[in-house]
């Protein structure tokens, strides 16, 4: 079928809209609706020269939807299901069967790339040439995408479905970071670099789980100012020499829990710093300049984690998030401005000036 999506042509170029040919879905695979996708800072990494997955390619990796078609072998996922999208996995590596299916030992060849696992993809553009539509195992900044059985969550009609994308990565990753990955406890201390989507999702979270004192970290006034409302208990002017002292005063000694969300070596450092003794910082920012320390750094016991996707189970941690929303402890949406589809390469320039933390594509007719 022919549908609409936001191709990236060029490392270099805007996105551009396009009409493209969807195929029908495969065994294991669903056609799925777009009612809203989230924008995350993981979507512009194709720009980077030598990054692994190349144009042409459909990005996009936290749509939400509903089913209208499904293929063979699809368990009970039906048309007509209201559905979130995440990440992909195998389901059957060591790490997908021990229930960590954000490390699945295909994590990067399915989420990354863009490429089909078997085959050609999903989809060609007008001149029928292929085009990378398997971006987070469901490209979605388009109309229409095929996702897998492992991605798709369905979730509540009565949902507002075009703003619940985020939930499938930016927003999963941040408060899984400091539920599941930290596992920050009541009454402990944590500072969070970097108040983006993925880093105010942890602030929420530290909140959830009863942290003490809650230190957001970042450049921008109004993301403080955010910050303060969803949780921040304290919130300091990142880019100071002090940063790391200041944190350590404020909590008599360090945190305990420390995420990174920005991705820089010199952050990362201050993030060390400002644990205390036997304290930990997990590091989910995308940076690839390297980090160096010295070993005495880390020599008070100090722990520092790699994280992806907050260490989710997205079948079982989305459906969570979700009731902490409808109770009213988990105010993700406001971090969401809403764009159409057309305007994407607005919401592109939004989301890396700082105006809006979360963008969240409409295609049209939504
Ligand atoms: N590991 C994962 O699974 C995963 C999942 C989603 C996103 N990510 C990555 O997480 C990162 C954050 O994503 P996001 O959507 O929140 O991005 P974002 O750009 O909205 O947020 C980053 C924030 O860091 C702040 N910042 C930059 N330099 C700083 C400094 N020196 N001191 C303090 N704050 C500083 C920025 O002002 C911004 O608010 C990105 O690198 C993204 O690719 C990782
Ligand atoms: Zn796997
Ligand atoms: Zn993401």
């Amino acid at each position: 079928m022919q549908v609409h999506a936001a191709v990236l042509r060029d490392r270099a170029a805007p996105f551009a809209l396009e009409h493209v040919e969807l195929a029908a879905p495969e065994p294991g695979q669903v056609l799925v609706e777009i009612a809203g996708t989230g924008f995350c800072h993981t979507d512009v990494l194709p720009r980077q020269a030598g990054f692994l997955a190349t144009p042409p390619l459909i990005a996009g990796h936290e749509g939400a939807g509903v089913v209208t078609e499904v293929g063979s072998s699809v368990g009970d996922i039906a048309v007509g299901d209201h559905v979130l999208l995440s990440f992909d996995s195998c389901g059957c590596c060591t790490n997908c069967a021990l229930g960590n299916p954000a490390y699945c030992e295909t994590f990067f060849q399915r989420n990354m790339t863009g490429k089909a696992q078997d085959g050609p993809g999903p989809v060609v553009d007008g001149a029928g040439h292929p085009v990378a539509a398997r971006w987070f195992g469901q490209s979605s900044f388009a109309s229409h995408v095929i996702a897998g059985t492992r991605n798709v969550v369905a979730v509540d009609h009565d949902l507002p479905l075009q703003l619940m994308g985020p939930l499938g990565c930016g927003i999963q990753t941040g408060a899984g970071s400091v539920l599941i990955a930290l596992g920050v406890e009541a009454g402990s201390d944590v500072a969070v670099f970097g108040a983006g989507g993925v880093g105010l999702a942890a602030v929420m979270a530290a909140r959830v789980a009863g942290a003490a004192m809650i230190v957001a970290v970042d450049l921008h006034d109004a993301r403080l100012e955010l910050a303060k409302e969803l949780g921040a208990t304290h919130v300091l002017r990142g880019g100071a020499d002090d940063v790391a002292k200041q944190i350590r005063k404020l909590t008599r000694g360090g945190v305990q829990y420390a995420l990174d969300t920005t991705g820089a070596p010199a952050v990362i450092a201050t993030g060390i710093d400002a644990l205390r003794p036997t304290g930990t910082i997990g590091l989910v920012g995308a940076g690839s300049r390297e980090l160096v320390l010295a070993p005495s750094a880390l020599a008070t016991g100090k722990n520092v984690m790699g994280i992806l996707e907050g260490d989710a189970v997205p079948h079982v941690f989305l459906p969570r998030l979700i009731s902490l929303w409808r109770a009213g402890r988990f105010p993700f949406d406001k971090l969401i401005r809403t764009y159409p589809l057309s305007a994407i390469n607005e919401a592109e320039r939004d989301a890396a000036s700082g105006v809006t933390i979360k963008p969240v594509l409409i295609p049209e007719g939504q």
